[in-house]
């Protein structure tokens, strides 16, 4: 993909008095209203800092969640707008709405160098569907657009691709820029050996990137949700596993091609519910009728560990089980133990996808114990998978 124009590319002088909307992903997980990581917040620090230096107007924009076009409350980016507060130091307007007359107004008002964020993009779903109109209102509040919303830029929605057809300037945030900087230079030369480890829910979603990705690899390290599908099309029992039925034949004819590079799970923790009874059993490789493996077992963790090395390159992304609920962290934990080593020992470790942040921190794993911490999830699997992103594609080349 070619270089993208930075926000640092043009003078300083250019900012001052515009109004910048900067497409940013606070996709961040909240719970009782508190927002639990705000990695991602943290990070578009900077670019948002730069901005107000010159004095332009920022305009920020997200989406949180899923609400499919519905005003749902708990996704409100409310409590991101007191996160702001805090890490700004100044009062971020807050409108409450997407489009609209309070926005055109706020906007307008605007002073050099303050900041506004507007309420969850998703309400309205016309942002998924990347309608017309929609990306004409967003584009009309500013006059510079900017991407700093790496995590969403495979997505190819109102404000991360529509809009910015009304924009003679689409730049890119400094995050952004530094991602596309590291990744580019993993896809390019991956230093061997070259291990992926894939947890999570769906295949479906990592498909694309998935078969790209096995191809570079030297092993694939395949735990969480998605290795029951994998199971399932070895003809091992899974239980009361979700497997994606639509995916068994290519799951079957990518473990006959790679039969030496992909690892499945051979023992698991299993349950008869996350949060019911504690029936919690490890065995083999199969799991009971009336179970549900919520974790890979000890036997898988240390054939996993084995090849998570201090050399090479180790790509993670998505957990190993349901590490939230104590009981199934211990696999997710010690792959995240064995990753820090790994970087410790000099090996390049990349870790992307919310989910893989939270699990790091709550295996006690600092984020310096990963070279590099993507903000992005599906987006960042994508890009190293070798797809070119939409939301990236369309800024203005350097
Ligand atoms: C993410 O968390 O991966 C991004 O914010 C994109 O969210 P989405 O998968 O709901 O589009």
């Amino acid at each position: 993909m070619k270089k993208k124009l930075l926000v640092t590319d043009i003078p300083d002088s250019q900012y001052e008095g515009k109004r910048v909307f900067v497409r940013v992903d606070f996709n961040v997980p909240v719970n009782g209203g508190k927002i639990t990581e705000d990695y991602r917040i943290r990070r578009t620090i900077p670019t948002i800092d730069y901005l107000t230096r010159c004095g332009a107007r920022v305009i920020l924009a997200s989406h949180m969640g899923r609400p499919k076009g519905r005003r749902i409350e708990r996704l409100s980016m409310a409590p991101v707008a007191a996160r702001l507060n805090e890490f700004l130091g100044t009062k971020i307007h807050f409108p409450g709405a997407v489009v609209g007359r309070k926005v055109n107004n706020t906007s307008k008002r605007l002073k050099n160098g303050e900041v506004m964020l507007l309420e969850n993009l998703r309400y309205h779903s016309e942002e998924q569907e990347n309608d017309a109109d929609f990306s004409k209102k967003l584009a009309s509040l500013a006059d510079i657009y900017v991407n700093e919303a790496f995590g969403t830029s495979h997505r190819a929605h109102a404000s991360t691709y529509g809009m910015t057809a009304h924009f003679d300037k689409k730049l890119a945030g400094l995050m952004v820029g530094n991602e596309m900087k590291f990744l580019s230079r993993l896809i390019r030369r991956p230093k061997k050996p070259y291990v992926v480890i894939v947890g999570g829910m769906k295949i479906k979603d990592k498909i694309g990137a998935l078969k790209n990705i096995i191809k570079k690899a030297d092993k694939v390290l395949i735990g969480g949700g998605v290795a029951y599908t994998f199971l399932a099309a070895q003809g091992v029992n899974v239980g009361k596993c979700s497997v994606e039925r639509e995916m068994l034949y290519w799951a079957r004819e990518a473990l006959d091609t790679y039969k030496e590079k992909i690892l499945l799970p051979v023992d698991h923790v299993m349950a008869e519910s996350a949060g019911g009874k504690k029936t919690l059993a490890v065995t083999g490789a199969e799991i009971l009728d009336d179970m549900t493996a919520f974790d890979i077992g000890p036997k898988t963790v240390e054939k996993f560990t084995s090849h998570i090395k201090g050399e090479g390159t180790v790509f993670w992304n998505g957990p190993m089980g349901f590490f939230e609920v104590d009981d199934f962290s211990n696999g997710t934990s010690a792959i995240a133990r064995s990753f820090a080593l790994a970087t410790w020992r000099g090996a390049t470790t990349v870790l992307g996808g919310g989910d893989s942040v939270a699990s790091l921190k709550k295996s006690g794993v600092k984020f310096s114990e990963a070279t590099h911490v993507s903000t992005g999830g599906g987006a960042c699997f994508e890009f190293l998978g070798g797809s070119d992103l939409p939301g990236i594609s369309v800024l203005s080349d350097s």
